[in-house]
């Protein structure tokens, strides 16, 4: 069997219990073994500011080398005031810098937006998938995946406990295997 294709998971939150970052070591483990997930870490990015380009901050550099050597990418979101996290925009805003050397550029990627609230965070999913169209990322139209009411969705431990939902997720991860697979660089 070929290596499995690296997809950098990127995760709008970083808050310690984000039910997003639940749901991304989910879909890990729920991943056929064609995909392996790893979630690409936000914390260090500093503002995006244009007149650091010249000599780059080091976790701009690392970040935007990470997100180059992926072959798919998997976003998860919350909805912050009906929008994506300012930090989630922010890792967009680097990743896409200089001008056309884009780290995003082709890579086959998904959208799924999990938040606490009923409405499965529509607009957040939304505004993202409009960034993402913008940065040429071929992007899984169905199915979509809004989750809400993510805190009854998982265990005390982390896990995601809801039968229905590792129903959901699994289907999910299953038809981004498929779209990697169709959209993904050929090596
Ligand atoms: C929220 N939350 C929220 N939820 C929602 O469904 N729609 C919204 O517009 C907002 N707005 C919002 C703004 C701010 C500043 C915060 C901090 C929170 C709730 C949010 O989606 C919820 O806390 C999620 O659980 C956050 O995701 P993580 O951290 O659990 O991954």
């Amino acid at each position: 069997m070929s290596n499995p294709r690296d997809v950098a998971v990127i995760v709008g939150s970083l808050r310690k219990g984000s039910f997003n970052r639940l749901m991304a070591n989910a879909l890990s483990a729920l991943a056929p073994a064609s995909l392996k997930l790893e979630i690409v870490e936000l914390r260090e990015l500093s503002m995006y500011d244009q007149d650091l380009d010249e000599k780059p901050p080091q976790p701009w550099v690392a970040f935007r080398d990470r997100i180059r050597r992926a072959d798919a990418l998997l976003f998860l979101t919350p909805e912050y005031n009906r929008s994506v996290p300012g930090m989630l925009k922010n890792a967009i805003d680097i990743g896409s810098r200089p001008y056309g050397k884009s780290a995003w550029n082709g890579k086959p990627g998904a959208v799924m937006s999990v938040t606490v609230g009923g409405q499965g965070a529509f607009g957040a999913n939304h505004h993202l998938r409009q960034s993402l169209m913008y940065l040429n990322i071929p992007t899984m139209p169905q199915p979509e995946a809004y989750i809400g009411n993510a805190a009854s969705l998982f265990d005390a431990t982390g896990a995601l406990s809801d039968e229905k939902m590792r129903e959901t997720a699994s289907r999910f991860i299953q038809a981004f295997a498929v779209w990697v697979e169709i959209h993904a660089k050929k090596s």
